[in-house]
């Protein structure tokens, strides 16, 4: 479904992505972890074409998608709706319009500079709202809204374009732990009802145990690790964050910690 082959970004002398190689099969949920600076965002990144790759290539559902350019570069990069930490929402605007910004792509420029919205996407809008559980907050300005709420607009716009993944760089990373779930499970809930994939940087371990199928580990700008959650022991945990073992988060070293006595699951906060 998604291949990822020998794929290499390098700013003048510093390697971000150093030949990351990755086959997906299937839709899954997937979380990317390692250290800051591992080249997490990089690759996100690459992979939606914010950021060109140096060497290597990127297939979608048989299609190289690395070289597309134009139309079909901008049809492929509404396939791959992205979500970053800091939501990326019009503050002053209100929250229909900010989820309706999804369909950007696919309006006139004269209909984008007027706001004009066919009623059908409207209603879709306020369709996705209502799914994700914020309908009642359509019509406030986004900065209104709390951190995870943003962020559920931020799904629900990346939702208007019908992508068939969707890339999280660090979505829940500004939020509190209960707007954290509550964005995770989101992401989830899409994943299982929906069947689309989801890439997701995240910075603590236990995140990405608890929801995703699938763990990739970077280091250096490598992909040290590709298994289940099951299959990363402490001592890959362990290689995949540095020897010296210096978990900046406190969420990983307390998932850490738990490992270390053998629970495997982190101690509620
Ligand atoms: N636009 C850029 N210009 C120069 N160097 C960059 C650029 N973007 C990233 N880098 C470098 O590439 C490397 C990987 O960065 P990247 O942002 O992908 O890491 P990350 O794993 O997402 O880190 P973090 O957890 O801090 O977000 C770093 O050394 C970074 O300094
Ligand atoms: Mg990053």
């Amino acid at each position: 479904m998604l291949r990822i082959e020998q794929l290499t970004k390098t700013f003048g002398r510093n390697t971000a992505v150093d030949r990351a190689t990755l086959q997906v099969e299937r839709p899954m949920m997937i979380g990317v972890i390692g250290r800051s600076g591992a080249g997490k965002s990089t690759l996100l990144r690459m992979l939606n074409r914010l950021e060109e790759a140096s060497s290597g290539t990127i297939h979608f559902e048989g299609r190289q998608v690395s070289g597309l350019e134009g139309r079909a570069k901008r049809a492929w990069q509404a396939d791959c709706a992205m979500i970053f930490q800091q939501f990326n929402l019009v503050p002053r605007m209100d929250v229909v319009s900010n989820v309706l910004h999804g369909t950007l792509n696919r309006r006139s420029t004269l209909a984008s500079l007027f706001n004009l919205y066919p009623q059908a996407d409207i209603y879709r809008a306020i369709d996705i709202l209502e799914r994700l559980g914020i309908a009642e907050h359509a019509p406030k300005r986004a900065e209104a809204l709390s951190g995870g709420q943003q962020q559920r607009v931020a799904i629900a716009r990346a939702l208007m374009q019908d992508p068939k993944i969707i890339l999280a760089d660090e979505p829940i990373a500004s939020l509190d732990p209960m707007n954290a779930q509550v964005v995770m499970q989101t992401l989830r809930r899409i994943h299982e009802e929906d069947g689309r994939m989801v890439i997701a940087n995240l910075h603590t371990l236990d995140t990405a145990r608890r929801y995703c199928d699938r763990v990739v580990g970077m280091r250096d700008g490598r992909i040290v690790f590709d298994g289940t959650p099951a299959q990363l022991t402490l001592q890959i945990a362990r290689e995949i964050y540095g020897a010296d073992a210096s978990f900046s988060e406190e969420a990983t070293s307390t998932e850490i910690a738990a490992l270390e006595r053998g629970t495997g699951r982190p101690v509620p906060a």
